[in-house]
């Protein structure tokens, strides 16, 4: 690998205009160069070289970038060999990289963990069909359970024979590495001897996204209180607790078609559930969801039906996990089973239509629910009260679209019997109050965390047109040319219609990416988030990125967005020059303006998509409750309302 420092190297020391000079007849335009298009075969020339900017824009293609993503486009070079195709014109020595060895190690003890649990889950599997006490304990034990054979290959269970040490002296036999054998937790070692840590138990193989198994859950079959009821493999290269979802590779293609997720407390509730015809449901294997869990589930879907067994206690205690939920922008609902039925007894009890249909009508919005439960608990105790009032606000609190803040506030003030201006002040005061605590931490969230290997697989390709690309990337362009300005505003959520609301001197980088923020509003399209999300980690730290990092960015996409966007007031233009210097000013003028106009454009356009949403769901679902129409309507209101108040600001822009 080219070390860091050569390629920061390279990028100081080359001339645009001499690496692109050498493929292209360039003539000096004022400050820049232009010459005919490399890449088609026009005859007026609109290709341009930014030496300030160190990049190149074809207006006749299309494409633009720095002048590594130059040679790669035209000389179909890889950007290694484009660095390479530099250092050497420019005598730069170049530093090479060793992959670091704890990189390296790490892949391969992952690889090395996986082959070992893959042969470990055929192995297992096979006593439970083939061998004769994997079949009368084992099989005969999920056949008491209920769980046809179908589903029992389906999810590849399989058992771990009592024997002290029958799996490990097989898998010792077989070559494998002790110390990894001991990793994956299913041999352990005793004076140097291997034993079987899983023996005797039935075993549920734990699969990745993708469908590769990773670890194990392994219950026993003992009625012994004393005796673990499960054993868990342990963290490793190859399996992290917090970022599987039991049940995830079934349910994948279900999620995305129902566009819903069913959340269950174990195992056997999601096997149970499959057995029932339920097949978009996954579990978090007993313990409370966490972030990565959570961003798994949102690839597909946005909405979370978490179904609960009816324990009071379990319940309450559920609530702050499902704050999280919330504050993942997860629109959230729960189904309570009656009578201490979980989900896996439950269906047990009922044949699968009568199962489908009961967590269908049972299933209730998470607010309103948590909302009722806090209620009764409060009755008649004015101190409990308030208490529960500023426990629901903070649910609220927690949703980022702001639109469904103010529905639910309008809903609970009703269900509380409070007026909706009494709960609007509390949440206004614990956003300021999370904005104001979260400040770094938002950054260190969302800025350069990479995801889990396995998502990337699966992150689905930009779509083509997506509606709010160019308002997106007209704020990215604003931030880009001008994010280190500052300007004067009224922040938005300061009580928006108050006179009092604080005027606040802040960057134009700054105001969009908090108004996005707090508007629960993300970037859709994927690089233009990205660079966002980087411009973010820089402003945390106190700094404005130095333009180069953009338009040197080593992800080609990025450097040529942002080569692209820097020249993007022009693109509608040949009369580049001229144009460029007037349209600049004159946005510098207005910048305050220009930032909150383009937000507004956002805003609108995400709100008229939203109105479609609701008329669909108006129009094609038949079977709404009258509760679930109600809410739908009023959420259609609350956003013609929004929709009337931008519109209005942009008339009266257009009036004065
Ligand atoms: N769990 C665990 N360790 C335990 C108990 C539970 O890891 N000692 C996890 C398992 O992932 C389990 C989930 O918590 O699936 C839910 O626990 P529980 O309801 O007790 O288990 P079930 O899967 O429902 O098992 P069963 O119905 O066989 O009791
Ligand atoms: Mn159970």
């Amino acid at each position: 690998m080219i070390s860091k420092d050569t390629i920061d190297r390279i990028f100081e020391t080359l001339i645009i205009e001499e690496v692109v000079g050498d493929f292209v007849a360039l003539k000096r335009a004022g400050r820049n160069y232009r010459g005919l298009s490399p890449f088609t075969n026009e005859k007026t020339p609109s290709f341009y070289v930014v030496p300030s900017k160190g990049i190149y824009k074809c207006f006749s293609s299309g494409k633009g970038g720095n002048a590594v993503s130059f040679l790669m486009e035209h000389e179909k070079l890889s950007y290694p060999e484009a660095l390479r195709y530099l250092a050497k014109k420019y005598n730069i020595e170049i530093e090479e990289e060793e992959q670091s060895q704890e990189e390296s190690q790490n892949k391969t003890e992952r690889e090395s963990l996986g082959v070992i649990v893959n042969f470990a889950q055929q192995w297992l599997e096979n006593q439970l069909w083939e061998e004769e006490e994997g079949k009368t304990i084992g099989l005969s034990y999920f056949h008491e359970r209920g769980f046809r054979d179908d589903t029992i290959r389906k999810f590849g269970l399989g058992y771990n024979p009592n024997a002290w040490d029958g799996f490990s002296q097989v898998a010792i036999k077989q070559g494998f590495n002790p110390q990894l054998l001991e990793k994956t937790g299913l041999t352990r070692f005793r004076d140097e001897k291997p034993f079987d840590f899983f023996r005797g138990r039935v075993m549920f193989p734990i699969r990745n996204v993708t469908g590769k198994t990773i670890g194990f859950g392994g219950r026993t079959l003992l009625a012994d209180k004393k005796v673990a009821k499960y054993y868990n493999s342990p963290e490793s290269e190859l399996y992290h607790k917090s970022k599987v979802l039991y049940g995830i590779d079934l349910a994948k293609p279900e999620i995305l078609k129902q566009d819903n997720c069913y959340l269950v407390e174990g195992y056997t509730d999601v096997i149970s559930m499959h057995q029932s015809g339920v097949e978009n449901v996954v579990s978090s294997s007993g313990t409370a969801l966490t972030e990565d869990q959570i961003r798994l589930i949102r690839r597909f879907t946005k909405k979370v039906t978490i179904l609960y067994d009816g324990d009071p206690a379990g319940i309450r205690a559920s609530f702050r996990g499902i704050d999280l939920l919330l504050k993942e922008g997860m629109q959230v609902r729960v189904v309570l089973f009656p009578d201490g039925d979980d989900p896996d007894s439950y269906s047990r009890k009922h044949n699968s239509e009568e199962f489908q249909k009961y967590i269908k009508v049972a299933s209730r919005d998470f607010i309103v629910f948590k909302t009722d439960i806090l209620a009764a608990d409060a009755a008649g105790d004015p101190i409990k009260r308030s208490e529960m009032i500023r426990d629901v606000v903070s649910s609220i609190a927690q949703i980022p679209d702001g639109i469904q803040r103010s529905v639910y506030t309008q809903e609970c003030s009703r269900l509380l019997e409070i007026p909706e201006q009494t709960l609007i002040l509390e949440i206004n005061k614990q956003l300021r109050e999370k904005l104001k605590r979260q400040g770094t931490e938002y950054s260190e969230q969302r800025a350069f965390e990479p995801l889990p290997e396995e998502i990337i697989e699966i992150i689905p390709e930009e779509k083509p047109g997506a509606e709010l690309i160019h308002q997106e990337r007209e704020l990215v362009r604003l931030m880009l040319s001008y994010g280190d300005c500052a300007i004067i505003v009224k922040l938005h959520w300061a009580e928006p219609e108050s006179e009092s609301a604080e005027e606040i001197q802040i960057s134009v980088a700054e105001y969009i990416i908090t108004e996005m923020h707090i508007d629960g509003l993300e970037f859709e399209n994927q690089a233009l988030k990205l660079i966002v999300a980087e411009y973010d980690s820089f402003l945390k730290e106190g700094n404005f990125p130095p333009e180069k990092h953009f338009t040197q960015h080593a992800d080609t996409t990025i450097s040529g967005l942002a080569a692209d966007l820097l020249s993007e007031e022009h693109s509608l233009s040949h009369n580049w020059d001229s144009m460029h210097s007037i349209l600049t000013e004159s946005e510098l003028d207005n910048l305050r303006a220009a930032a909150r106009d383009s937000l507004y454009r956002l805003k609108l356009k995400v709100l008229l998509r939203m109105c479609d949403q609701i008329d669909q769901t108006l129009m094609n679902e038949k079977d709404l409750s009258i509760q679930e129409m109600e809410w739908t309507l009023k959420r259609k209101m609350k956003i013609d309302q929004a929709k009337a108040h931008i519109s209005k600001h942009f008339q009266t822009v257009i009036l004065k």
